[in-house]
């Protein structure tokens, strides 16, 4: 089977290469070979690929930054879903899209279900949202998987941020009113390649890991664990701030917990813990900074 991943550089890209199935023919492009907004570049590489199923992990995702760049953030995220919509439903393609929790505007205290209501507060959920009824109005049998603080060993995230801060810094305040599903990438990858195989799905679904936490209950998990494996030599004071006194561009939800039973009921597997995944991920960042350090030695 032929897949194509568009934004395949990019943290969940990255990670569908290290879980590509053995019966998968892997073809990325990211933005230095293809702009997702320039239909005719889109056209063109899709014809010369000729994939059973396209995987679109390409966003706009600087959530802050795109407060102050909406016309490129709709582009991307509205424009270029839109365009690869009508590409893959013109030539009878698979596709598969990624969303985001921040479609939602968290007040609503409890886990999102795929029916309620979207009500997104900031440019890039607006921006996310546009892309998501776009691809489902042009190409109704399209998957688009909803996730949530997605990060990975590879690229920019929330975690990789912390362990730079707390080597650098004497102590860290992190916003404790925001509470969210912190997601590794390398898990999200698996199941994307489940919905792969699952050609029964179209539609929408929600998968994160499981549990919840604020961005200071996930920075104090972060430095525990690093500590513990070593990543981390010293341990520094954190404290809890409100999203008021951090003054970020975007306003963020501030619940977003997506509800996941129809997604796990569907693929019969239960999601693994967020903490559990952090581990995983720090172990395997401890080892790929190892080798590094073997190979520049
Ligand atoms: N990161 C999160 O916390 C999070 C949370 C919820 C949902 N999501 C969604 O999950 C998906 C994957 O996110 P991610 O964290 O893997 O994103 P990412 O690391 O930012 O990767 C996105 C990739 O798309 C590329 N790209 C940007 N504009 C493009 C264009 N016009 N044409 C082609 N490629 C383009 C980016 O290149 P450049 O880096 O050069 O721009 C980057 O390589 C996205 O749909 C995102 O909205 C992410």
């Amino acid at each position: 089977m032929k897949v194509l991943v568009i934004g395949c550089k990019g943290q969940l890209g990255w990670e569908l290469l290290q879980t590509k199935p053995a019966y998968v023919e892997f073809m990325g492009v990211d933005i230095d070979q293809l702009d997702i907004t320039e239909s005719h570049s889109l056209e063109q590489c899709v014809d010369e690929m000729v994939p059973d199923v396209i995987i679109n992990a390409a966003a706009y995702t600087s959530v802050d930054k795109a407060e102050c760049d909406e016309e490129q953030a709709y582009g991307v995220n509205a424009g270029g879903a839109e365009k690869l919509a009508r590409v893959a439903a013109n030539r009878d393609i698979r596709l598969i899209h990624i969303s985001t929790d921040f479609v939602f505007n968290g007040e609503k205290g409890s886990p999102y279900k795929i029916s309620d209501d979207p009500a997104p507060l900031n440019v890039y959920g607006a921006s996310k949202l546009a892309g998501e009824k776009a691809v489902r109005l042009i190409l109704p049998s399209a998957v688009i998987i909803r996730t949530a603080w997605v990060y990975s060993c590879h690229g920019k995230n929330f975690v990789k941020t912390m362990l730079r801060l707390l080597k650098d810094k004497n102590a860290l305040s992190v916003v404790s009113d925001q509470i969210g599903t912190p997601t590794w990438a390398r898990g999200l990858a698996e199941v994307v390649w489940e919905f792969v195989g699952a050609d029964n799905s179209e539609g929408l679904y929600h998968w994160t890991d499981s549990g919840v936490c604020s961005w200071y209950d996930f920075a104090v998990a972060i430095q525990d664990i690093a500590f513990d494996i070593g990543l981390l030599d010293t341990m520094v004071p954190i404290s809890e701030t409100k999203a008021e006194n951090y003054k970020a561009e975007a306003v963020r939800p501030r619940y977003s917990i997506l509800e996941r039973t129809e997604t796990e009921q569907f693929l019969g597997r239960s999601a693994q813990h967020w903490r559990r995944q952090l581990r995983n991920m720090l172990t395997n960042l401890q080892k790929e900074s190892g080798l590094e350090a073997e190979s520049v030695g």
